[in-house]
């Protein structure tokens, strides 16, 4: 088969592990025969140094025609006394809106292997397997106004979170698809006892229910459902919630797998290319020491692969291959307290390239 991939490096480790991703997907082009051509796209901080901005009309143009996209990380200390709307990580955000990625599917999976990497205890992080489904293209991230004003002689600073209908209709649907194809339970999370757009959305919720009878669903209010993933993560199958929220709950659900640098994500729209991407950052503490942790993005090449390219078989060679050398006990720097036998970036990589061709020759 033949596809054209969107490879947007960004900043700080986000080329290192997008770097690593090519590796995989060229391994993956040689195993099974398929051919994959790789457009690169300045993204962020480093499409801010070369055009002055972070998100140009050629990187969307690329995007638009390739096949799927992926991202690495955006943003970092050297871009952080920008004004806000000259930002890097404005260039993702204007991204997502623009190929109108709405659905940003998070899976939380632990690996076996990992369990002594959690801070979590043992029995409380066994078979978990939670689908977070954020609302990517609306909410405080996107709402009007969003500015400054001077009030009587004091700073006001304004951010408007704002949700219509079928903004919460569609991603709501999407949960309860994805529940259904799976242990068919699903927390939609919200702060209705303060938001009004949290009271309109678990109406949305209560309505589209009706279509999904086969669905056990439930609300949770998102300070209690912070509390409850760290309590008792196995409650959860698909979590549906709003843009920050599930921002939040995401980074925090990646420390039931033990590292942030193991969480992979996949943001889709309608119709077009999908966006995929770790939800991790550009590590600035870590960048150019080819000490990251590509995992998640290797993961996030494995979501591409069954999404977008329906190449289930050669995704699930890439997820068992990871899983084999977490199996066969290959660490990076943020995973063991073992530092002199951390992997590198590219050492991981290469372990991850070997179990993939000892699966599939
Ligand atoms: P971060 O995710 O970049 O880093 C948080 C911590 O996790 C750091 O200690 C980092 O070293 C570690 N970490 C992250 N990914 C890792 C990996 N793959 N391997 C090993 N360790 C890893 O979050 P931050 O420090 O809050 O943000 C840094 C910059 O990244 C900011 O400019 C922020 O806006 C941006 N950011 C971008 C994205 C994105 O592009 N999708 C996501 C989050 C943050
Ligand atoms: C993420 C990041 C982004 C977000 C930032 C960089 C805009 O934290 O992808 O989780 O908040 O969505
Ligand atoms: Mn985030």
């Amino acid at each position: 088969m033949e596809k054209r991939i969107a490879i947007l490096p960004g900043d700080g480790i986000g080329p290192e592990v997008c770097e690593a991703a090519v590796q995989v997907l060229k391994e993956i082009e040689k195993l099974y025969d398929h051919r994959f051509e790789y457009a690169y796209g300045e993204i962020g901080g480093s499409s801010i140094d070369k055009f002055g901005t972070p998100l140009t009309e050629e990187t969307l143009a690329t995007c638009r025609q390739c096949d799927a996209v992926l991202l690495g990380a955006v943003g970092g200390p050297k871009w952080d006394q920008l004004p806000g709307d000259q930002r890097p990580e404005k260039g993702l955000l204007g991204l997502r809106k623009e190929l109108q990625l709405f659905a940003n599917l998070r899976p939380v999976t632990i690996f076996d292997a990992l369990a002594e990497s959690s801070p979590l205890k043992d029995d409380i992080i066994q078979g978990v397997d939670v689908m977070i489904v954020r609302e990517l293209t609306g909410g405080l991230y996107f709402g009007e106004p969003r500015e400054r004003r001077e009030v009587a002689g004091d700073t006001v600073a304004i951010d408007t979170l704002q949700y219509s209908r079928s903004e919460i209709e569609r991603i709501v649907r999407k949960g309860f698809e994805l529940a259904r194809e799976r242990r068919k339970l699903l927390t939609s999370v919200d702060k209705a006892n303060v938001l009004e757009s949290s009271r309109l959305w678990r109406e949305v919720v209560d309505e589209v229910a009706k279509d999904y009878p086969d669905v056990d669903y439930s609300h949770m209010l998102v300070d209690n459902a912070a509390m409850q993933l760290v309590r008792n993560p196995r409650q959860f199958d698909v979590m549906v919630t709003e843009n920050m929220f599930g921002d939040i709950l995401s980074d925090e659900a990646s420390m039931i797998t033990g590292s942030l640098g193991m969480l992979p994500s996949s943001s889709l729209s309608a119709e077009g290319p999908g966006l995929f991407e770790p939800i991790h950052g550009s590590a600035p503490d870590i960048a150019g020491q080819n000490s990251a942790n590509p995992l998640a993005t290797l993961s996030s090449i494995a979501l591409m692969l069954a999404y977008s390219f329906s190449m289930q078989d050669e995704a699930n060679a890439l997820q068992d291959a990871i899983n084999q050398v977490l199996n066969d006990g290959y660490r990076t720097a943020d995973l063991t307290n073992e530092r002199e036998t951390a992997l590198s970036t590219t050492e991981m990589t290469k372990k991850v390239i070997d179990a993939l061709r000892t699966k599939v020759q």
